[in-house]
């Protein structure tokens, strides 16, 4: 099992490893964003409804990430990324830049990304920081009122499944960071790495979750505390 030198690593993360960098929770402060519940706005009927109110929502969001820096959590993720002897996959729900300005190389967001845009007529994907609303005409197309927050809603597909079932299929090792568990299919992911005959799977959370059960280790704490001290454990053992 495992990659040239031993074992395969996979990380899953959510909103709890962004969390210390200022960037909130969806489901901690009572599920609400700037006032409104994640599930009315980030949804295609939402967007069909209301682009504009979806589109403030998203431009809202994309600047507050120049406010905000990565933190000790990040970077300890990418000193694992660079010194561990496997395979390794980061697989985020995060839809912020942090891991990338912290470094992170082997990095897949299966929601998507704030800083990319698509086009709904020419299907284009663009890197895209500023705001953008109806009116604002497609970099490819130059068409208007088809762009759209290139992260996945409520009821469509995840992103990079492909490469996410690929890594879950040999995967010796599973750290799961700051997830509530309750968004499938990223909820199901340790069971899944389980049955393919992962046998150590860590939690990290400042608290239990409905997926605790599915791990082998739980340490609780903040993510900026819990995986610097994960990191150096795993790097010592290697
Ligand atoms: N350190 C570690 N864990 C933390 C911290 C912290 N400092 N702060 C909060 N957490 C934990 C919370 O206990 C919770 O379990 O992070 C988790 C955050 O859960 P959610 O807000 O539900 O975020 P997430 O699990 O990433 O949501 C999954 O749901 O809304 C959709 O698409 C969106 O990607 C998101 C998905």
């Amino acid at each position: 099992m495992g990659g040239p030198s031993g074992k395969n690593l996979v990380v899953l993360s959510g909103a709890g490893l962004s969390a210390e960098s200022g960037v909130a929770t969806f489901r901690g402060q009572g599920g609400l964003w700037e006032g409104q519940r994640i599930e009315e706005v980030a949804t295609p009927g939402a967007f069909h409804r209301t682009p504009e109110r979806v589109h403030r929502f998203y431009n809202l969001r994309r600047a507050a990430l120049r406010t905000v820096q990565p933190n000790a959590a990040h970077a300890a993720l990418v000193r694992l990324e660079r010194e561990w002897p496997g395979r390794f996959l980061h697989v985020t729900q995060n839809v912020d830049d942090l891991n990338e300005r912290a470094g992170a190389r082997q990095l897949v967001h299966m929601h998507g990304q704030l800083l990319e845009i698509r086009c709904t007529a020419c299907d284009g994907i663009w890197s895209w920081d500023r705001d953008v609303d109806t009116r604002t005409p497609c970099p490819g197309c130059r068409r208007a009122g088809g762009l759209r927050p290139h992260i996945v809603w409520f009821g469509e597909m995840p992103m990079h499944l492909d490469r996410i079932m690929t890594a879950l299929a040999r995967v010796d090792l599973f750290l799961c960071v700051g997830t509530s568990g309750v968004v499938y299919p990223a909820a199901g992911f340790a069971l899944m790495a389980a049955e393919n005959g992962c046998r150590r799977l860590i939690e990290v959370n400042v608290e239990a979750t409905g997926i605790s059960g599915d791990f082998t280790e739980r340490r609780h704490g903040p993510a900026s505390v819990e995986v610097p001290r994960l990191v150096n454990e795993l790097l010592e053992q290697r």
